[in-house]
């Protein structure tokens, strides 16, 4: 791919949904999906495979990943649909599924050679860069939340199919404040990378990240070794500061972004934390630039202005309610 080509990971239908008090119908879900299929978008985040207790809004997720498994669709490209996973129980609940159907999604290798005739799927584990955020997260310290990464990584390599890892709080945590040591987190990476992952995404949780932050962070990355083409960064933009960082991050070589289509998003063990930033916002500023995202940004204005009025929240996409005149 040109380096002036960008690839946008739409985060909406989990990160953006994960957090909503109401419970959503699970038609509404999959329209979400369905509807970001037709953009142009090439990674849809579609669920999480994790406890209920802790996260009640992604129960339905099985059900999610089961639609996206047995329905043809047409899409403009080959698209990968991704879950969190992060333990032993989330990789068998989703491995059970993928086994059922096996042959109707794409493994890694086929998806390499471009066929795009079936979805991909992609599992995701996330740690923390704070011992407090893990905890609060993820029920337990940073190594033992890396040991049980380590079997579900495994999982998704037996299965044939891509692994994330995102890493939070990695530019400011919401229990330990600007204290996250960039050091730590390339530590973290370089560990999941050993382990197998595909990517590592770098999650600024708490919108706290700031320019001269984000580039010394990336400094660190690349002194550790760990390369831009391996990186994704994951902003959220309670500080409005998502774009800079973005611009930044550019700079650096990084070429995949996370976003939320109308701006939605927040984690709910992130106290004040809002949303990602907006897709819209995203796709604009990217090809002003001059790069190219292949998202129909029209289409993805229309999408955030329904599924705000779906959530009865107001739409956060600046710039999808200025092209909608909205
Ligand atoms: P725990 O309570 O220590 O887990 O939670 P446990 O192993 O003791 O199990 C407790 C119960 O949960 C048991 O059920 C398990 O079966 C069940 P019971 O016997 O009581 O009936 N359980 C599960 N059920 C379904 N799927 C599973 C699963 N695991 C256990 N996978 C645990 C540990 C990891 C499960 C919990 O802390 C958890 O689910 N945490 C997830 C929190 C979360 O989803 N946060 C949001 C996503 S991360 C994020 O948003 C950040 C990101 O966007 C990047 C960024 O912005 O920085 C990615
Ligand atoms: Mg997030």
């Amino acid at each position: 791919r040109t380096d002036s080509r960008v690839r946008i990971v739409e985060v909406g239908p989990r990160d953006g949904l994960q957090n909503e008090k109401k419970s959503i119908p699970l038609a509404t879900k999959i329209e979400l999906v369905e509807r970001l299929a037709k953009t142009g978008v090439s990674f849809i985040e579609a669920g999480s495979f994790v406890s209920p207790k802790w996260v009640p809004q992604m129960d339905n997720s099985s059900e999610i990943l089961e639609h996206i498994l047995t329905t043809k669709r047409p899409s403009p490209v080959p698209i990968t649909y991704s879950f969190l996973a992060p333990n032993a129980k989330g990789i068998d609940n989703a491995s059970a599924l993928l086994q059922k159907h096996v042959g109707a999604y794409l493994t890694q290798a086929e998806s390499f050679a471009g066929a795009n005739d079936k979805p991909a799927i992609e599992l995701a584990v996330f740690a923390a860069a704070t011992e407090s955020f893990s905890k609060k997260n993820l029920n337990c310290d940073i190594a033992t939340s890396l040991e049980r990464f380590k079997d579900v990584i495994q999982g998704a390599k037996q299965l044939g199919i891509r692994a994330r890892a995102y890493i939070s709080v990695v530019l400011g945590c919401p229990f330990e404040g600007y204290d996250v040591d960039p050091h730590r987190v390339a530590e973290i990476a370089t560990s999941l990378l050993e382990m197998g992952a595909d990517e590592i995404s770098l999650g600024d949780t708490t919108g706290m990240g700031t320019a001269p932050r984000t580039q010394e962070l990336l400094k660190c990355m690349a002194a550790a070794g760990i390369r831009s083409e391996d990186i994704a960064m994951h902003f959220h933009d309670t500080y409005g500061q998502a774009l800079v960082n973005t611009a930044i991050s550019l700079e650096r070589g990084i070429r995949t972004f996370d976003s939320a289509v109308g701006g939605l998003g927040g984690c709910p063990y992130s106290p004040g934390a809002t949303g990602n930033v907006a897709t819209e916002n995203m796709v604009y500023f990217l090809e002003s630039l001059g790069m190219e995202t292949g998202i129909d940004l029209d289409a993805m204005a229309d999408i955030g202005q329904w599924i705000s009025g779906e959530l009865g929240r107001p739409n956060d996409a600046a710039v999808g309610k200025a092209v909608l005149g909205a």
